[in-house]
């Protein structure tokens, strides 16, 4: 086995190999050098025992003082303070003092620790040009390593821990080929890591642990004589790092670490600390690393590791810590963990682990989170910046404000969505749009009008996001965070930086495109902005490393706060208060627009929404919003496209079934208005259409019968004309004859007649059906 090397094992080899004493008297000029480094220093307790008349060669050291001498020279400085002492006063200089140190130009050696050094490492260190270890631990050292640094040739150790010093790292650090270790724990490095350090090939030891150094680790793979990479807290990543094999403690803990853990690990042979805690590392773990020779120590916990575990894995004899819990092992804890005897840590706990005693995950969590993070390729990385290029174009066409929230998405057919590239961009179009519109144009516009933007005023603009900030948003994930999931993906709950709560829905790819295949969805969604749709925020690409196609869609959409429809109308509803019939027709008339505005608003237009109360949010001020619409690219991405060859232009069938798409949603319109007035949802179809029955009878019949069928809490608020109306529309919506069903500008205009009715005879009664802080506004008619 190769031999460790550990800093204080140098310290005390090179301290024998130079502390040859000789006897000779030292030039008077040295212990005067040292008495004023005591004075400079504040006379500190450590160097109490120094007086004129000490014999400083003398083999004689403690342990808070050594001088170490060879020939008539000071080779080596020891001063350490047993405890961290406070700033030296302001008076101290570590100009004047590392000017005093100068006056010992063969010092190889230097330990000053805890010793209250308060100041910026000055240039004059390079007049010590013999130094080969330096170790200024825990003292008050502030500002940049100083250029001069890099005339210190003959370096080979430089720690300087537990400081304040700053900047970034110099990309110089080539210049000191002999460094073995460079250790700068504790302080407020910034920046990324210079390429130079992996160029470093003496390097032993490289410790930075607890700064503020982000961003991608250079290669380290020719660094053969690396063992230790201390690289804990600080903000590095994506990609777990290259590195060498000979590697005995690696401790990523605490980093923005998203990649999977590559299985070269298992072939790091001498590995006896492996810490990639509190990272996003994602992908399977490797079990091979509980069998590793020397493995000591292992803690993955953290992550969001996967893959099954089973009874009969091996464990190296060493091990004493393993903690794997806070990942999404599957399995069952391998019996060699299982001991009962103290000696060995083991903590598993929240992952999905059968039979087993600490807390796991719930299984409907474990199926799904499972699915999210799923098994990715090795290399899988995220490359944010490329959807930079990708939204400009979209966001710069998408000024107007955003509503939404997320839910349920559908498919678009593939000949709409093909048909939409043939189309001109319909942001271009609408800046030409006239706000004036008769419901004629509507049906078959070709832009989006500004005025069906309206009202999502409050909203960010469409943007895209980072992984790091879908990360943030979602507390990593958290189970707490987690909404629920469809065939689609899984939803999350998320609060932005700025406050803003968001809906998260991550849609894992089955099939590998490329961006360019997602362009045309994301602009359309990003254009999908009015109030009664919970609309897209902005959305986020996870990529693979090896071909950039896309692995996972964040999809951000505004959070709505308020519950289901159905949670307001339907009987069982517990907290919440039921609508008030003018509430319901408002929500109903929200409801329609929304679906107006997903026909005609946008080209292509989206149908077949298969909209239920369950897919209508309310917003804070019961404002009806279609969480659920049918969202292009949510569609099964698998499907091979079997239009592509097509000429795009689109053939009469897709024509056809266009025309009755639109009709579907009218026909899910007319079992909304028929939930709305019974106050219950119709269990099958065939219930709607023999309800369906019952109202057209009921709309002849006299008004006690009609009234009779109405949900009891509006029964006796609502106008019998209103309710007729609405009963009328509703039968009509149900018509099994697609093409006998109204339009949705004459269901609108149905509803806001209904509205208008009940309105006018409420301000004559002053009678009131809602509450007295009813959030809704008298509504003003808006006939076209
Ligand atoms: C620096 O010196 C102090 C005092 O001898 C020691 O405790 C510490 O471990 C040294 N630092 C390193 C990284 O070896
Ligand atoms: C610094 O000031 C203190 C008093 O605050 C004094 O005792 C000490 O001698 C001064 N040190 C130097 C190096 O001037
Ligand atoms: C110097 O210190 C030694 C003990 O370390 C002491 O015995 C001696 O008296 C001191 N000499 C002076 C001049 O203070
Ligand atoms: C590093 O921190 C300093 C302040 O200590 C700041 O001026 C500088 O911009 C930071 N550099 C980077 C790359 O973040
Ligand atoms: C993680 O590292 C950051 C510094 O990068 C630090 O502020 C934070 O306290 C660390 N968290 C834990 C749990 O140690
Ligand atoms: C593993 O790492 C986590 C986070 O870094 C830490 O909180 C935990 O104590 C570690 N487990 C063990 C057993 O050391
Ligand atoms: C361990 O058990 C699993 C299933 O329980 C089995 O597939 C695998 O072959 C076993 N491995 C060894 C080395 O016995």
């Amino acid at each position: 086995m190769a031999e460790k090397f550990y800093p204080t094992k140098l310290l005390i080899f090179v301290t024998l190999l130079l502390s040859i004493n000789h006897s000779e008297q030292l030039q008077s000029s040295l212990p005067q050098t040292l008495l004023r480094i005591k004075r400079l220093l504040n006379f500190p307790s450590a160097l109490s025992s120094w007086n004129s008349s000490t014999d400083f060669c003398s083999p004689d050291s403690d342990s808070s003082q050594t001088v170490v001498c060879y020939e008539d020279t000071i080779t080596q400085l020891h001063i350490i303070a047993d405890k961290r002492a406070s700033p030296l006063p302001k008076n101290f200089s570590t100009d004047t003092f590392f000017a005093t140190l100068a006056r010992l130009p063969h010092l190889k050696v230097l330990t000053l620790v805890s010793l209250g050094i308060r100041g910026p490492l000055p240039g004059k260190i390079a007049r010590l040009s013999s130094l080969e270890i330096v170790n200024m631990s825990s003292n008050f050292l502030y500002g940049v390593i100083p250029q001069e640094l890099s005339l210190l040739s003959n370096l080979q150790t430089l720690i300087l821990d537990d400081n304040k010093l700053s900047g970034e790292l110099p990309d110089w650090l080539d210049s000191l080929p002999a460094l073995t270790v460079l250790s700068l724990k504790n302080n407020l490095f910034n920046g990324s890591v210079p390429d130079s350090v992996g160029r470093l090939e003496n390097l032993r030891i490289l410790s930075l642990s607890h700064n503020h150094f982000y961003g991608p680790v250079p290669d380290l793979r020719h660094l053969t004589n690396l063992q230790v990479l201390e690289f804990d807290d600080n903000a590095f990543g994506p990609q777990f790092p290259r590195l060498g094999t000979k590697l005995v403690t690696l401790v990523l803990r605490n980093n923005s670490f998203r990649s999977s853990v590559p299985a070269e690990v298992t072939t790091f042979r001498q590995l006896e600390r492996f810490d990639i805690s509190s990272n996003s590392f994602v992908g399977p773990f490797h079990p091979a690393l509980l069998s590793l020779p020397s493995i000591t120590y292992l803690n993955i916990s953290g992550n969001q590791l996967n893959g099954m575990l089973f009874e009969n894995l091996t464990c190296s004899s060493e091990l004493q810590v393993v903690d794997l819990s806070s990942n999404l092992l599957t399995g069952s804890l391998p019996e060699c963990l299982q001991s009962k005897s103290s000696d060995k840590t083991v903590l598993y706990a929240r992952n999905c682990l059968q039979d087993i005693n600490q807390n796991q995950h719930l299984l409907p969590f474990c199926h799904t989170e499972a699915l999210a993070v799923g098994i990715l390729p090795e290399s899988k990385k995220h490359k944010d910046q490329s959807k930079v290029g990708l939204s400009t174009g979209i966001v710069s066409g998408i000024l107007g404000g955003v509503a939404l929230v997320a839910l349920v998405f559908f498919i678009i057919r593939r000949g709409n969505v093909r048909s939409s590239i043939k189309n001109p961009p319909t942001r271009l179009i609408s800046e030409s749009a006239t706000p004036k519109y008769s419901s004629k144009h509507l049906s078959d516009a070709r832009y989006i009008s500004q005025t069906m933007k309206m009202a999502t005023v409050g909203l960010p603009i469409y943007r895209t996001f980072s992984v790091e900030e879908i990360v943030v948003a979602t507390n990593n994930f958290d189970t707490s965070s987690f909404m629920g999931e469809s065939s689609q993906g899984q939803m999350y709950r998320g609060r932005l930086r700025d406050g803003f709560v968001v809906a998260i829905r991550c849609v894992k790819m089955k099939k590998r495109y490329s961006i360019h295949y997602f362009m045309h969805h994301i602009e359309l969604i990003s254009q999908l902005r009015h109030r009664h749709l919970v609309c897209a925020l902005g959305h986020c690409f996870e990529y693979y490393l090896e071909d950039s196609t896309v692995s996972r869609i964040f999809l951000v959409f505004e959070y709505v706060p308020n519950g289901t429809l159905r949670s307001w109308i339907s009987a069982d509803r517990r907290a919440k208060k039921s609508l008030g019939w003018t509430q319901r027709i408002e929500a109903a008339i929200g409801v329609a627009k929304g679906i107006q505005y997903l026909h005609t608003g946008v080209v292509p237009g989206i149908y077949s929404n298969k909209i239920k109360t369950t897919d209508v949010l309310m917003d804070q001020n019961l404002g009806a919003k279609i969480c659920s619409y049918n969202l292009p690219f949510l569609s099964d991405m698998g499907k091979v496209e079997h239009g592509t060859s097509s000429s795009g232009s689109k053939s009469p069938s897709v024509n056809r079934s266009a025309k009755h798409e639109d009709k579907s949603d009218i026909y899910n319109f007319g079992a909304i208005l028929q939930e709305l007035i019974l106050g219950r949802a119709a269990k099958s179809r065939n219930e709607v259409d023999g309800l369906r029955v019952l109202f057209q009878a009921s709309i002849i019949g006299d008004e006690e019968a009609r009234r009779s069928i109405v949900d009891a809490g509006v029964r006796n608020s609502c106008l019998d004309q209103s309710l007729r109306t609405i009963m009328e529309i509703c039968t009509r919506c149900l018509t099994k004859d697609p093409a006998e069903r109204p339009s949705i500008e004459d269901v609108l205009w149905n509803l806001q007649f209904a509205a208008q009715v009940q309105d006018a005879w409420r301000g004559e009664s002053q009678s009131s059906e809602g509450s007295p802080g009813s959030p809704f506004e008298p509504r003003r008619l808006t006939f076209h």
